[in-house]
């Protein structure tokens, strides 16, 4: 048994580790000592109620707010006092909450755009044409028209166009259809499959259960629990402690 116990812990492998992560937003007090890791090939779920401080997290973790005090480790390097760009250069790729993208442009340069040079990999796109096809559809049209879902599909083919180590996604499923949903696991799936680790917040339970390996729960700016999406799933009394019926208002 703790033969058993310490080769788990040996085989653990953290891409991304946060350590009493402190952010403020202007006079606000945010994040209140954020901490949790993010495994290597697997993904993480970060959950909790509106307003409980996951998107901070995720744009403390790019640099786009800065960490009071803690520490943010990417494969054993401190991050936390890094810019956004040199953060995204060591691979970490962001879908905003508000998807980022470029309305005057067309999807075609919004794509091009998120590769590093200028030049779009066919076979990647290919596989990206095969996810969302309105992606191809809509190639040419100005990014600006498309519809919120379309959008949405459009910021995370940017994120995926190049491989990347670390892909942070703030709530990829809102507003889609549920046939794209489903498109989405497939896609995020895939990803998975082909080693990129993912660390997502997502408030549609059934997306969460069945894409997270691994989950981070907040509240009020801080990490309320952290361990197995599997353990989590098949406990529902813990569900029901620590989510309340915050998830079931998002299905
Ligand atoms: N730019 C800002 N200025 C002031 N307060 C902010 C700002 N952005 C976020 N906050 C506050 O920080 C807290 C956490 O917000 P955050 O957006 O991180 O929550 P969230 O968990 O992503 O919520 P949701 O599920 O609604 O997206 C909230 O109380 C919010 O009002
Ligand atoms: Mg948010």
């Amino acid at each position: 048994m703790n033969g058993q116990v310490a080769e788990k812990n040996s085989k653990k492998d953290t891409v991304l580790s946060l350590d009493s992560v402190h952010t403020h937003i202007a006079q606000y007090h945010i994040l209140h000592g954020v901490s949790f890791e993010v495994p290597r090939n697997q993904v993480t779920m970060l959950l909790g109620r509106n307003g409980a401080g996951k998107t901070t997290t995720m744009r403390t973790i790019m640099g786009l707010w800065q960490a009071a005090s803690g520490t943010i480790t990417l494969n054993g390097e401190e991050i936390h006092s890094d810019e956004t760009v040199t953060i995204a250069k060591r691979g970490l790729h962001y879908v905003p909450e508000n998807m980022g993208i470029f309305s005057g442009l067309s999807v075609e340069e919004n794509i091009r755009l998120a590769t590093r040079k200028n030049k779009i990999d066919p076979e990647r796109l290919e596989w990206v044409f095969s996810l969302f096809p309105a992606i191809e559809k809509f190639w040419n049209w100005p990014a600006g028209q498309l519809s919120g879902g379309q959008k949405q599909m459009l910021s995370i083919s940017r994120s995926i166009i190049e491989p990347c180590e670390l892909l942070l996604v703030d709530e990829p499923s809102k507003g889609l259809a549920p046939a794209i949903i489903e498109n989405l696991i497939t896609a995020f799936n895939q990803l998975k499959a082909n080693n990129t680790t993912i660390l997502m917040v997502e408030q549609n339970f059934r997306m969460a259960s069945m894409l997270g390996d691994h989950l981070a729960i907040m509240d009020d700016g801080v990490v309320v629990h952290e361990g197995e999406m599997a353990e989590f799933v098949a406990d529902k009394e813990k569900q029901s402690k620590l989510l309340g019926l915050s998830m079931e208002s998002h299905q």
